[in-house]
């Protein structure tokens, strides 16, 4: 089972991880008290029954800041070890300057490239593979990468097609340079967008689009996430479907060779109607979504933490990822851990 990145001098291995998820938290029986909605609705429909909503004070960078330092010290590094920060969020703390600066100044380190990736849900898997290009090139170490959002800011709570979907929270990894693939490794990516798709999921404001407008008025719909359900719920089965075939041809590995799929948590009807079409075992996939809702680019971070915290995941073990969100976006790691 080799496949060509084996081949490399460099690996990039998962030092570290960790995640953080604000305390507040809001139940399906809260939900039914703000929208016309059921527990019993949102349970069969999505897989959720909670969420945890950040408080008013709590940015994403602070969020980054508690599942980085976490990720670091599980890694025994320290800030001043790190290379580069890369920043998976879909709403920054601020347009400019980016929230990986944000980060590293609370981090309290200076000079070394702070970047934010906007890809929604498949922002952590975008950052992830450019870190993994980084540390194969041989050109940086130890890179922090993160996926942090606050999507209550963006979400519409009379909307009950979109507001009982979405929750807070934060997942970091420490990813450090190492010479053999069996102690851990990326042995495959995949990235893709499907642009044409971009009318099923949006946020139309803030950005120039919105701000040409002629007769600018900003209603709270403008700032919000607005989603064809169905639209995205099709698509995001058939990117599943599509970059795991993709992954078992380009690399030769059967279900088999897979121990976990981690997979985007965007709603846990998806990721059963994946296993039936690909005929992949339900018992392999981590399904993380009851306690945190759809938490965009942490999901991944979030549930592959806490997967290793409650001892199902181990070292050693090979682990896809896969992730699709807005724009839409798509992308895929198999791993070693
Ligand atoms: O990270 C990617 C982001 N987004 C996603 O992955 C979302 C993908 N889509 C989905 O997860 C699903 O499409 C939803 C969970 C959003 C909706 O589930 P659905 O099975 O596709 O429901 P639907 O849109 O077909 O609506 C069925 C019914 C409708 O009522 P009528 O027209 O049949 O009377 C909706 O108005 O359910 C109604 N409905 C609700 N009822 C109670 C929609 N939302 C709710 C709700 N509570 N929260």
């Amino acid at each position: 089972m080799k496949t060509n990145s084996t081949l490399n001098k460099h690996h990039c291995r998962i030092g570290g991880m960790g995640y953080y998820l604000p305390e507040k938290i809001l139940t399906n029986q809260d939900m039914e008290k703000i929208v016309d909605t059921s527990d019993e609705w949102i349970k069969q429909r999505t897989g959720i029954e909670s969420r945890h909503i950040a408080n008013a004070n709590e940015l994403p960078s602070d969020m980054a800041l508690k599942a980085s330092l976490k990720a670091l010290e599980q890694s025994q590094l320290k800030p001043e070890d790190l290379d580069f920060i890369l920043v998976a969020t879909l709403y920054p703390d601020r347009i400019m300057p980016n929230t990986a600066c944000e980060l590293q100044k609370k981090l309290n380190i200076s000079n070394i490239p702070a970047l934010d990736i906007s890809a929604a849900c498949s922002g952590f898997i975008y950052a992830l593979s450019i870190a993994n290009q980084y540390i194969q090139t041989g050109i940086y170490k130890n890179i922090l990468v993160v996926g942090t959002e606050t999507l209550h800011h963006v979400t519409d709570y009379t909307d009950r097609t979109t507001c009982v979907l979405f929750g807070d929270g934060a997942g970091a990894f420490v990813v450090s340079r190492n010479t053999n693939p069996e102690q851990g490794c990326i042995y495959h990516q995949t990235l893709n967008a499907y642009g044409e798709f971009g009318e099923a999921l949006y946020i139309s404001a803030p950005g120039a689009r919105h701000s040409s407008k002629k007769e600018r008025t900003t209603e709270k719909k403008d700032t919000c996430i607005q989603m064809d359900g169905q639209k995205v719920f099709k698509k995001a089965v058939q990117i599943l479907c599509d970059t795991y075939t993709k992954t078992l041809e380009d690399t030769g590995y059967t279900s088999t060779d897979i121990d976990w799929l981690v997979p985007h948590q965007a709603n846990e009807r998806i990721l059963k109607k994946f296993c039936k079409i690909a005929n992949f075992p339900e018992e392999k996939v981590i399904f993380d979504i009851k306690e945190t809702g759809n938490t965009s680019s942490a999901s991944i971070p979030l549930s592959m933490g806490r997967a290793v915290e409650q001892g199902k995941i181990k070292r050693s073990q090979n682990i896809l990822m896969i992730a699709m969100g807005g724009g839409m976006t798509s992308g895929s790691l198999l791993l070693k851990y």
